[in-house]
């Protein structure tokens, strides 16, 4: 496993998914995902909470950023009861 599963994770804590092991700037960030967080955090995820062991250069585009989070709100959505 790369990275955490992002199932229901709008509107949850930060770094607090059972069954990955995050680093501690992670666990201890004390924020909760959502879109504008998520923004900043693909934008430069190494600016927005340095020492995070995300592998991931951002993304420059803020279209770019627009769309892939309209597509995670979506498809990260999870149903009652499922
Ligand atoms: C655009 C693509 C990506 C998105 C939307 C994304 C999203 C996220 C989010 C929201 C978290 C925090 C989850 C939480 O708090 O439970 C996270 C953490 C993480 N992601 Fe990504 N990610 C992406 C690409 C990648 C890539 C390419 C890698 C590695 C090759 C990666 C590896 C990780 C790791 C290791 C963590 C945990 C970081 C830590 O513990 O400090 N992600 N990702």
């Amino acid at each position: 496993m790369i990275g955490p599963a992002l199932y229901g994770f709008f509107g949850i804590e930060a770094g607090t998914r059972d069954g990955f092991e995050y680093s501690s700037v992670l666990a201890n960030a004390g924020f909760v995902w959502t879109p504008r967080a998520l923004d900043a955090w693909l934008a430069q995820p190494g600016l927005f909470l340095p020492g995070n062991r995300m592998t991931f250069a951002g993304m420059v585009q803020r279209s770019e950023r627009d769309d892939l989070i309209a597509y995670l709100l979506d498809v990260t959505a999870v149903e009652d009861g499922n």
